[in-house]
């Protein structure tokens, strides 16, 4: 039945930290938009997870000993051609199974039961009734609400399944073998909608499965630093800082690791914050001692940005220098064979290596920041099995000082995509400080946790004021305040009227060459969080 390649690939081992073997959780991802919450909601329960594509080997399943395994939502019908499906085997395994969603009905089509369309699709929060407690809903109220996104549903159960919940339109919204360790739920428990989410995961994971939900931050890093220390041995890492939460943490943890080895690059772009540099040198130099190394190149980055005023040629522009400056700056330290980054479990994802998924093909939008393969580095990559908050939590258990751990994202081409149109000195400055104000007065608000991203934009316009008794004629910073769960979608931060007036009247006043201050109230999307 496999053909040679497929037998293959068949041996090919799913990547996994250390010491997590043997109380994994796997995800089979059918490409639901909330796959990456289930196995946050998994980890935070102290539990490991991995997504892995429907294309998954069960040989490949086998070999992480799991504990339990969760089959996704995803788009598809199981009755269209090729939907994607599981092994029939899976449910041999004497490992429970929990279906969600498109999950629950690939599961129970498997195993017998009809999938039809149903007549009333439900989304939103619907009334669920209980009919059994005994495992999966144990401890649920016999009414509460779950959230419901599908149009399919189970409509015909065999006798050798049980009904465990109901909705108004839905017979079969929780059900489970009565010889075989599969359970389902139509209903999402990953999401908050989904009250008693939780505690369904949590029943199924502890149990169910017997999960020891030991899972924890503190371990992982010990582990990963046994790790790093084995890959390095006495070799030499760099890494480069850029003062963001991911390489900011991956500097950390190296030090820990192999600390006299490690040399960290800084490059002062001339596009970065008000005290920016100050900041990452303080941090890394005077709190951890680092080896950091700074380069200065502000001055080749503003001339290769003269006259230039399209966002990606100067997002082309400042990539291109800053693998150069890069490259020039590694090749002073002697004997380096590895360059640590921070890429992220999402990021892994993505680009499509973690797993054969349906997230494949979402390419990554923006890549400036990024080195080419070509500089001759092993990677090292401590982060690309956790997710951002994971990440950060990380950079908490190293001693990150709370400032860098919980900064908002700063794009790679800095400042340069917040000055409209061409790049100058002088205009660098006015955004800089207008910017500094902003954050100072979200800081002073207690609004810096709330917003996910803030900063101000300095537009190539110039509108008309009043001063004392003449006109001015100067330009308009905007200001954009978003809420973002993941940075693919956000709407813009109800930041209230009161604070919108210091922050405006302060540029105004502080930042000589703004005459005004506009708020952006546009969502993403159609907008963008960037304006260019
Ligand atoms: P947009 O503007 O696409 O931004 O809604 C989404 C997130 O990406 C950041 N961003 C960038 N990051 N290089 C980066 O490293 C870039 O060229 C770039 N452009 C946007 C943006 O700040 C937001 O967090």
């Amino acid at each position: 039945m496999t053909s040679a390649t497929e037998s293959k690939q068949a041996v090919q081992p799913l990547e996994l930290p250390a010491g997590v073997a043997g109380q994994v959780v796997p995800i089979i991802d059918f490409g639901s938009q909330y796959v990456q919450l289930i196995a946050r909601r998994i980890r935070e329960a102290g539990v490991y997870s991995v997504l892995v594509g429907p294309g998954v080997k069960l040989e490949q399943l086998k070999a992480l000993s799991p504990r339990g395994i969760i089959l996704s939502g995803g788009p598809s019908s199981v009755y269209d051609d090729n939907a994607p499906t599981c092994d029939p085997r899976l449910f041999e395994l004497g490992v429970p199974v929990l279906g969600i969603c498109y999950g629950m009905q690939v599961g129970c089509t498997l195993l017998g039961a009809k999938v039809k369309n149903a007549q009333a699709r439900e989304y939103g929060g619907v009334r669920l009734n209980i009919t059994d407690t005994c495992d999966l809903l144990n401890g649920v109220p016999a009414n509460t609400t779950a959230w419901m996104s599908h149009g399919d549903q189970v409509q015909q159960l065999p006798d050798d399944f049980l009904s465990l919940a109901a909705t108004g339109t839905c017979p079969y919204a929780a059900v489970r073998h009565k010889t075989k360790p599969f359970f389902g739920v139509q209903f999402h428990p990953e999401v908050t909608h989904t009250p008693h989410g939780a505690d369904i995961l949590g029943n199924f994971l502890f149990n169910i499965c017997r999960c020891d939900g030991s899972w924890r931050m503190a371990n992982y890093l010990d582990s990963e630093i046994a790790r790093i220390r084995q890959t390095v041995g006495d070799k030499r890492v760099i890494c480069g800082l850029s003062g963001g939460v991911d390489s900011s943490v991956v500097a950390a943890m190296l030090n820990r690791a192999v600390g006299k080895q490690l040399t960290c690059i800084f490059v002062d772009n001339g596009l970065l914050r008000k005290g920016e540099r100050d900041f990452v040198e303080k941090t890394f130099k005077g709190h951890f001692g680092l080896d950091l190394r700074v380069v200065d190149a502000a001055d080749e980055f503003l001339s290769d940005l003269k006259g230039v005023t399209d966002p990606q040629e100067k997002r082309t522009r400042i990539g291109h220098r800053f693998i150069d400056v890069f490259k020039q700056a590694s090749a002073n330290i002697d004997g380096a064979n590895f360059l640590a980054q921070g890429t992220l479990y999402p990021d892994v994802i993505e680009s499509g290596h973690g797993y054969a998924g349906e997230a494949a093909n979402i390419k990554l939008h923006h890549n400036v920041g990024g080195l080419p393969a070509e500089l001759g580095f092993d990677l090292i990559e401590p982060l690309r099995n956790l997710f951002k908050d994971e990440a950060r939590k990380l950079g908490e258990v190293l001693g990150l000082p709370k400032q860098m751990v919980w900064r908002h994202p700063f794009p790679g081409p800095g400042l340069a995509v917040r000055v409209l149109g061409e790049v100058t000195p002088e205009q660098l400055d006015l955004v800089r400080d207008a910017d500094e104000i902003l954050l100072e007065e979200i800081v002073a608000n207690n609004l810096y946790r709330q917003t996910a991203q803030v900063f101000a934009v300095l537009l190539p316009v110039k509108a008309v004021g009043v001063m004392g008794d003449g006109r001015t004629h100067e330009q308009v910073i905007a200001i954009r305040a978003v809420e973002s769960r993941d940075f693919m979608t956000a709407d813009w931060a109800r930041i209230p009227y009161d604070v919108l007036a210091t922050i405006s009247n302060r540029i105004i006043n502080e930042v000589r060459g703004v005459n005004r201050v506009v708020y952006d109230i546009s969502s993403k999307p159609p907008a963008t969080i960037e304006w260019e």
